[in-house]
């Protein structure tokens, strides 16, 4: 019996790959091309099961191209290039990656502070620009992370490992603002505080942001939040672009309305808005929250997982969608 065809969107772990050999013919990408929507519809054809990282949409014109698809399986915890009800509709069961990556994505998210508040790679720059010809006592002086006070808002699974990390390792007072409040449980654990999100904004020296992208969560961070932050905070964005209006963030930062900014996540990524890239108070990286070898060969495991459970017994490990069986 031929077995069922799969693709695998973009490179992953020779392993992972081997080891979906084994259950499927598999299209896979090892030259890690980014295609065009047109170029991944067409890859589709013929296949039941997809993985996919966050840079492949998959939408309802996709779909309706491919009626023969069962499963698409995001290597990723985050799903905004999924349109979950249209896979729903169309019976795709959509899965992600939770939980394996929350505690690596929370170190980064405090690495990210750190570097910003503390103004690393700027000084960084500096000292490799061979400007560096004596000490002096305010240099690179930056804000205190230490007893300050992080603000969180989007307080999931690594907004509370955020939480965590600030309360018990920093000694820093975590206020939160999230869609709903925690149980009173979860906040004793995080020692977290709910407050709303303009009080957030006027209190917190760090402001933190980890919301998952939605039409409701674009630009949390616009021009009008950033007005209401201290002159001596820091923001930093292990989200998803669209969050922060990057060309507002960029002023605010050139103006001195805010300290500094951490930037993970970009709006429009790979490409950054150029005016990011000409203030010096930014610290950027390229998406790299949870990369970890360990983290991010987990999370490719877990995305073959789903594709194997659901394909060979009906039932994805991690699935955002519920389907209803032939039965029902
Ligand atoms: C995620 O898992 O959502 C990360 O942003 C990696 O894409």
């Amino acid at each position: 019996m031929s077995k069922p065809s799969i693709l695998v969107a973009r490179a992953i772990f020779p392993e992972v790959l081997q080891s979906l050999a084994q259950k499927f013919e598999v299209e896979s990408n090892q030259a890690d091309e980014v295609w065009s929507a047109q170029e991944l519809t067409r890859r589709m054809q013929g296949k039941v099961g997809a993985l996919t990282t966050g840079s492949e949409r998959i939408d309802a014109a996709l779909l309706q191209a491919n009626p023969q698809l069962k499963i698409v399986a995001n290597m990723a915890v985050g799903y905004n290039n999924f349109d979950v009800p249209a896979m729903t509709a169309a019976g795709v069961l959509a899965s992600n990656t939770p939980d394996v990556l929350t505690e690596t994505t929370a170190d980064f998210g405090f690495a990210l502070l750190m570097a910003t508040a503390r103004r690393i790679t700027e000084s960084e720059h500096y000292l490799r620009a061979d400007l560096w010809k004596k000490w002096s006592y305010d240099m690179f002086a930056g804000a205190e992370v230490h007893g300050s006070t992080i603000g969180i808002i989007g307080m999931g699974r690594i907004g509370q490992g955020i939480a965590r990390r600030a309360a018990h390792g920093f000694g820093m007072n975590v206020i939160y603002h999230n869609r709903s409040r925690l149980s009173a449980e979860l906040e004793a654990q995080c020692k977290a505080t709910y407050v709303g999100k303009q009080e957030l904004l006027q209190t917190a020296d760090h402001v933190m942001l980890v919301v998952p992208y939605s039409a409701e969560s674009h630009h949390t961070i616009g021009a009008a939040e950033l007005a209401q932050m201290k002159p001596t905070a820091t923001l930093v964005n292990i989200a998803r672009g669209g969050i922060v209006d990057d060309a507002a963030l960029a002023k605010a930062l050139a103006a001195g309305q805010i300290a500094a900014a951490g930037l993970d996540v970009f709006e429009g990524e790979p490409a950054v808005h150029p005016d990011l890239l000409k203030v010096p108070n930014v610290v950027l990286t390229p998406h790299i929250a949870s990369s970890t070898v360990k983290t991010r060969l987990a999370m490719a495991q877990l995305a073959a997982d789903n594709l194997v459970a659901y394909l060979t017994q009906g039932q994805a490990l991690t699935p955002l969608n519920r389907l209803p069986s032939a039965a029902e």
